[in-house]
């Protein structure tokens, strides 16, 4: 059926103003980062080759399919570059410990420590440990504390400053209670649409969560705390995923993912959080090629250690090491919480130099005695855990704990130190409820139904939904919020935190109508299955809010059904119903979903009746208040989806393998799709997805498309050409040293385009406009049609014009080139699409590289 889009508004007119300039730079590979002093003895092989397959000889890097060879051995960190004085001091630490000293700090004691993850101690040097929390959207399991709006807010948001600006406060939050290590930024990709923790990341885009993740950790990390890359790798689902409890609890699932898409879809976001100087990452729970992530030497030492020169720390995700020497010459650094496996011999070692209920602890020590494990490896462990605590500055007044797990609102006995309810909110709720608002997608807005004009509020107004009101058992009520009751503001796991308070929708919306129009009739019905009732108040009233939901969350709770993993993208509660049985009766009703990801649509998006529809998101403890900002115009919406809506869940390229009938011990999932996940599959194929990435509406209405390129021109000395001209880039580029370095070789983030351009706000509002940059790559390359590879908010005033500029990468316009190993720009013609989103193309230019320019590699 042909796609009904008139009642589309779009925003802002783009017209483009191109200057292009390009400058090259040939890099060679960067030196290897293998001591050479080390002999890697034939026993050390075997240890990783009896559990790392398939893979080809070690140390050999050609990988093209979805293999992960050995690569060995384990670099050691190395004192070059920002983060060189911090290393060397942690070199100089760690060569006064004695082995279970060392070994204290790279195992855990369990999980009766008072952090989430707790490594052990060393009592001759004062040298309490650290603390490792959740969660990627605040501090978890304590008091006093923000919930801030989750990860995939942050992405809809696509505002730099709003997610700078929400690391920073995460990360002050963090260390005000103690925290070292804040488990987060979450950045897996979202491949399947229904997958369970999508909603802690940033959505289904490499290049979006790559700029969320930086963003995030510098953010984090601006407070000294040690901010933490997760899951590295292919975690995208949570059925199988095992570990401490995916579901199933038996199997781990094998992400079989392609060398090249891994480089340029999954690693990528962490290649930019490594780039952005983060102090850990954490392997997942699922295998990659067959090899668990904590174990796998290609994904650690062959990918974080060599090619991107990772300079912190890796941990295993709670209790996902499966074997002791296999993960620590994989490079594995950190072992949380230190025990073999939830249930399973003693939860509580305070000591894990002397513990044996755990792959390293004690038996990290028998295999440096045997040499299973050179003592090399464990030292690299902890210069790696210490360079990352000095470069934070965690060595001068950092804060001890103040809090203790799974007790934040009990005061334990005297053998324990308790909770001291320190507040640490600061005014972060300001920023919460920006950007809640800021966050919420305008999918719809028919003959300008929003925003309510506050002089001219309705009479009569019905809201129906449990979504709408309070969580009858309060809103911390579910144990990391395992149910779905009340409004949605966060999705269940580990990646949650404590609400202070959540202002619900019904509340601030019946609040702020009363403010304006105190003879309103304001009634609800927060019973989702009372149609009579809904049909009988939306017969009478004169306009009409709907509030829907879709949860999901960490496998290790199931709800409603729902192990982790959503098991359809349907909304709730029966939320299709309640929005047709409203809608038929209202026939001005406003939808307003808060949800973990996409859902579809269908049933009800086209009704004339259904006039305006908010996509919220999980907006935080400020919930209420952000979608009246939003519903008053108070806040013109500026947020776009960060994935596709389809129409249908058979549109997306993947979905979640939720059973195992032949019950195979490894389930291999096939990363079939390649680099085609979202809008770059619908894109490929033809398909036409309801809302498309990137899509999302403003109050400002839309003028004259224009897509005028006005000038263009080459470095070093600026040349007019002529419109749609192409440039030629020939020869090789100067000559340089072989750099690496942080986040791979320099060269790769060298500037290769500036493309800018103006936009013009032809509307009757002030409002944010979200520039976005695809690239089409030449003919040949194996590219998508387009790729997101930069992106702008700009505030724009109603009738002004702004001035854009997008830096272009030499990583955004490069490939991966498996046989070389290296990135490389390909030649051939590259046109670069400027849009409001990733299907409303407003200009385009074209440019021709004559020769293929390698950015590292031998
Ligand atoms: C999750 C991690 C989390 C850890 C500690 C694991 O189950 O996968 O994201 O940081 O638990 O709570």
């Amino acid at each position: 059926m042909p796609r009904q889009r008139q009642f589309i508004a779009r925003g802002i007119s783009l017209i483009l103003i191109s200057t292009f300039l390009y400058s090259t730079s040939f890099i060679s590979f960067p030196s290897t980062l293998f001591p050479s002093s080390d002999v890697i003895s034939s026993t050390l092989n075997h240890a990783l080759e009896r559990r790392q397959s398939p893979g080809s000889p070690t140390g050999t890097a050609l990988s093209t399919g979805p293999t992960s060879p050995l690569i060995l051995p384990s670099p050691n960190v190395t004192a070059t570059g920002p983060w060189s004085k911090s290393i060397l001091r942690a070199k100089q630490f760690t060569s006064g410990l004695t082995l279970p000293e060392k070994i204290n700090l790279t195992t855990g004691i369990d999980v009766n420590g008072r952090c989430v993850g707790n490594s052990g101690s060393i009592p001759r040097l004062n040298f309490a440990g650290f603390c490792l929390e959740d969660s990627p959207l605040g501090v978890r399991l304590t008091d006093y504390n923000s919930a801030f709006p989750a990860g995939i807010n942050a992405a809809m948001s696509w505002d730099k400053d709003l997610i700078l600006q929400r690391g920073q406060a995460m990360g002050a939050e963090h260390r005000g209670k103690g925290v070292n290590v804040q488990l987060g930024p979450m950045m897996n990709l979202g491949r399947d649409a229904a997958a369970g923790r999508n909603w802690e990341g940033f959505g289904a885009d490499p290049f979006l969560a790559g700029v969320a993740s930086a963003l995030t950790i510098q953010g984090i990390q601006s407070q000294g705390v040690i901010a933490c890359a997760k899951h590295y790798i292919g975690n995208e689902q949570e059925h199988f995923r095992s570990g401490s409890g995916g579901g199933e609890n038996s199997v781990s699932y094998s992400s079989d993912i392609d060398d090249r898409t891994l480089h340029e879809v999954y690693a990528w976001p962490f290649a930019e959080s490594i780039k952005a100087g983060v102090g850990s990452v954490m392997c997942a729970y699922n295998r990659i090629n067959g090899t668990y992530a904590c174990e796998n030497s290609k994904i650690i030492n062959g990918i974080a250690k060599e090619e991107l020169d990772f300079k912190g720390f890796l941990l295993s995700d709670w209790a996902a090491l499966e074997s002791g020497a296999a993960s620590a010459l994989a490079g594995t650094d950190m072992n949380q919480p230190g025990f073999i496996g939830y249930g399973i011999g003693p939860q509580n070692e305070p000591n894990p130099s002397t513990a044996n209920n755990s792959f390293w602890g004690e038996a990290l020590a028998q295999m440096v005695a045997n040499g299973t494990v050179p003592e090399w490896r464990v030292d690299d462990m902890v210069v790696r855990i210490m360079s990352a605590y000095y470069e934070m500055g965690q060595d001068k007044d950092y804060p001890a704990v103040k809090y203790w797990n799974f007790c934040s609102f009990n005061q334990l006995g005297p053998t324990q130190p308790g909770n001291e309810h320190v507040n640490v909110q600061g005014n972060h709720s300001i920023l919460i409820r920006e950007i809640g608002a800021k966050s919420t997608v305008l999918l719809k807005n028919l003959n300008g139904t929003l925003p309510l004009n506050e002089k001219k509020l309705p009479r009569n107004i019905a809201i129906f939904g449990s979504d709408a009101g309070p969580n009858p058992d309060g809103p911390n009520g579910c144990g990391d919020r395992g149910c779905d009751q009340g409004t949605l503001a966060m999705g269940w796991g580990s990646g949650t935190a404590n609400f202070p308070y959540l202002i619900d929708p019904l509340s601030a919306i019946a609040n702020w109508v009363h403010e304006n129009s105190p003879d309103t009739m304001i009634e609800y019905v927060t019973n989702d299955y009372n149609y009579n009732q809904v049909t009988s108040l939306a017969t009478q009233a004169d306009l009409c809010m709907v509030f829907a939901n879709a949860d999901s969350g960490e496998g290790y709770i199931t709800v409603d059904g729902n192990a982790g993993d959503r098991n359809n993208l349907t909304l709730w509660h029966s939320g299709d119903t309640l929005i047709t049985t409203a809608s038929s009766h209202c026939p001005n009703t406003i939808v307003v979903l808060h949800t973990v990801g996409p859902v579809i649509l269908e049933k009800w998006i086209e009704s004339e009746n259904v006039t305006a529809v908010l996509f919220a998101g999980l907006p935080g403890q400020e919930s209420g208040n952000s979608i009246v900002d939003v519903l008053s115009g108070s806040v013109n919406p500026s947020a776009r989806l960060p994935f596709t809506i389809a129409e249908s869940a058979f549109d997306y390229s993947a979905n979640v393998v939720y059973s195992n009938p032949t019950n195979e011990i490894i389930i291999h999932i096939p990363y079939d799709e390649a680099l085609e996940i979202d809008y770059r599959h619908f894109d490929a194929n033809g398909i036409v997805p309801r809302f498309e990435f990137g899509f999302g509406l403003s109050y400002t209405s839309s003028a004259t498309n224009s897509s005028t390129i006005l000038s263009s021109s080459l470095p070093p000395t600026p040349t007019s050409a002529p419109v749609n001209a192409s440039l030629s880039i020939s020869g090789t580029g100067p000559a340089v040293t072989p750099t690496g370095g942080i986040g791979g070789p320099t060269s790769l983030y060298d500037t290769a385009f500036t493309i800018s351009f103006t936009i013009h706000n032809t509307g009757a509002f002030d409002g944010d406009e979200v520039a976005q940059v695809y690239v089409g790559f030449p003919d040949g390359s194996g590219e998508p049609p387009k790729v997101l590879r930069g992106f702008e908010k700009v505030w724009v005033g109603k009738g002004a014009r702004c001035n854009v500029q997008i830096v272009l990468r030499n990583k955004d316009i490069s490939i991966w080139d498996v046989v070389k190993q290296a990135w490389v720009i390909p030649s051939g013609r590259f046109t670069f699409f400027v849009g409001a989103s990733s299907r409303d193309i407003r200009m385009s230019q074209s440019v021709t590289v004559t020769k293929l320019v390698t950015l590292n590699g031998p």
